[in-house]
């Protein structure tokens, strides 16, 4: 007999977060994230800015349009010089801002990592359903603190860790859920199997297996960026602590949005030169 599980309900935060998750504002609140237990700091900002949505517009009208973009190995320089001419046609009101923004963030995770270079994900797009949740990866002997940022739309979902079942249990669903999703774009043979993928994919979606029954999923605070644990390559798929990651989503549709990822793409190196600054 099949088990139906009901459907887990979304929670938007607002000052409260689950267990694992801090409401933070300096940079000495994301070095906490070294702490055991704690996943995700999340840092909301002191006030909604106008050119959020004068971006918002722009992106949601595909009048800025970023192609799905990744640096590597980005030095701030080398940042500097992308997103530039990424910008170069967009109005000075809301690219200033914006490019302060990102490279805020940038700075942030090299300082918070000690990391002179960092991979930068960039693009505009609407979600879909391709992928679901997941955690973030650093390669071998990164340091394991990244950041995501979502300028307009829909924000990352998550769960709390006291809600996850295991890691096993979660590494088995993505697991299913990653051959689903192949199925359901071109990756199969089967004709029966790719028609029947999406609906499955949205009952996945819909009640998680790997979290405890009726546990709910957070939504990141608008204009918020979160600093989150990321793991070593070599440890995912292991049965790793829950608290070692923070499990998150895009959301499933809406409109295009604006989304900057920064993580770690170096060891930290033995000697070590100078870093920037925090910003706090
Ligand atoms: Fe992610």
């Amino acid at each position: 007999m099949t088990t139906v599980r009901p459907v887990v309900p979304i929670i938007r935060n607002g000052e409260t977060f689950p267990s694992g998750v801090l409401h933070g504002s300096t940079a000495r609140d994301i070095a906490r994230l070294t702490d055991r237990g704690l996943t995700a700091v999340i840092v909301p900002p002191e006030a909604h800015a106008d050119w959020l949505d004068e971006l918002a517009e722009l992106v949601v009208t595909r009048r800025l349009v970023i192609a799905r973009t990744t640096l590597p190995a980005a030095s701030l320089d080398d940042f500097a010089h992308w997103s530039r001419t990424a910008l170069a046609d967009t109005a000075k009101a809301v690219s200033g801002p914006l490019l302060d923004d990102m490279t805020g963030i940038v700075e942030q995770v090299m300082a918070t990592a000690d990391v002179g270079r960092v991979m930068v994900r960039v693009f505009t797009e609407a979600p879909t359903r391709r992928c679901g949740f997941h955690v973030d990866t650093v390669p071998p002997q990164a340091p394991t603190i990244g950041a995501v940022r979502v300028y307009n739309g829909p924000t990352t979902e998550y769960v709390a860790c006291d809600d996850v079942l295991s890691m096993a249990a979660f590494y088995t669903y993505l697991s299913r859920r990653e051959r689903l999703s192949r199925m359901a774009g071109a990756g199969t043979c089967s004709v029966r199997a790719a028609s029947s993928a999406p609906g499955r994919l949205i009952a996945m979606d819909e009640a998680p297996s790997f979290l405890r029954p009726c546990a709910p999923v957070h939504r990141v605070p608008r204009d918020a960026t979160v600093y989150f644990k990321h793991i070593d390559v070599r440890q995912h798929w292991s049965p790793h602590p829950v608290t070692d990651v923070w499990i998150h989503r895009s959301p499933m549709q809406g409109v295009p949005r604006l989304v900057l990822n920064v993580s770690p793409a170096q060891p930290v190196p033995a000697r070590r030169g100078r870093r920037p600054e925090a910003r706090g």
